[in-house]
């Protein structure tokens, strides 16, 4: 867990904001999933995420995958020095079964952006949840950023539902940001500060969260 260093992490980022160092890549271990740094040689297993209509969709990934050049992203992953690019293994089984990354570093600002993905056949089982706090938790009590930010589109209620489980807040929509399809989707900006994380570390339900509202 990352539990352990989150108190003396925090207590300097209270101090001073830090530098992150990105250049550091961890392994994050929950109870369902951990995460460590992804490497070219996870994208046999990775590469339904780039297949699949649906993941494309939800994500909003136009244009086709080329697979020589997401081999040459992913070989170079583990030497940037501005993001964190972390695959997602289930603990059960030890499949990598998705990336979760902290992009668009804006150090001025100490922000980040996030996004998630898991390939078909793996979501509904909580994996999903669980990431999302590990890596942010990393980014706030390690990393010592102040906001970490996403957008979520309006067709991906699941998504969203997990974001607001670890306390992500929505701050306004994009409209019409995506056209997929020849229909026009807004996309919600959503955002969660260190001051929320110290507050209840990826639990605004509280300690027992009991199981939420769909939005829909
Ligand atoms: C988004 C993603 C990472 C979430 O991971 P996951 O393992 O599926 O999520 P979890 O199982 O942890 O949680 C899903 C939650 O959404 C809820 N949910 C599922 N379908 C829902 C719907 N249609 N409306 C509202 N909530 C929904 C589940 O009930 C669960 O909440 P609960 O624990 O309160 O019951 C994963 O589904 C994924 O990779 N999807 C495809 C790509 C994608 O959408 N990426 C994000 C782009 S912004």
């Amino acid at each position: 867990m990352i539990a352990g260093w989150h108190t003396a992490a925090m207590a300097d980022h209270d101090r001073t904001a830090p530098t992150p160092d990105f250049g550091f890549k961890p392994t994050l271990s929950g109870e369902l999933v951990l995460l460590r740094p992804v490497t070219v040689d996870d994208l046999p297993a990775l590469m339904p995420m780039f297949d699949d209509a649906e993941v494309t969709r939800l994500t909003g990934s136009h244009g086709g995958v080329d697979e020589a050049r997401l081999r040459a992203w992913y070989d170079t992953r583990g030497d940037q020095d501005d993001r964190l690019d972390l695959a997602v293994v289930e603990q059960a089984t030890g499949n990598v079964v998705g990336e979760a990354v902290l992009n668009d570093w804006d150090a001025g600002n100490e922000s980040c952006g996030f996004r998630i993905a898991f390939v078909p056949g793996t979501f509904g089982r909580g994996l999903g949840t669980e990431a999302v706090r590990l890596i942010v938790g990393y980014g706030f009590e390690k990393l010592g950023l102040h906001r970490i930010s996403l957008e979520v589109y309006a067709f991906n209620p699941r998504a969203r539902r997990v974001y607001e489980k670890v306390g992500f807040v929505a701050e306004g929509v994009l409209r019409d940001a995506l056209l997929w399809d020849g229909e026009r989707v807004d996309a919600t900006v959503m955002s969660i500060l260190a001051p929320d994380w110290s507050r209840h570390r990826g639990r605004p339900g509280g300690p027992t969260e009991p199981p939420g509202r769909r939005t829909s």
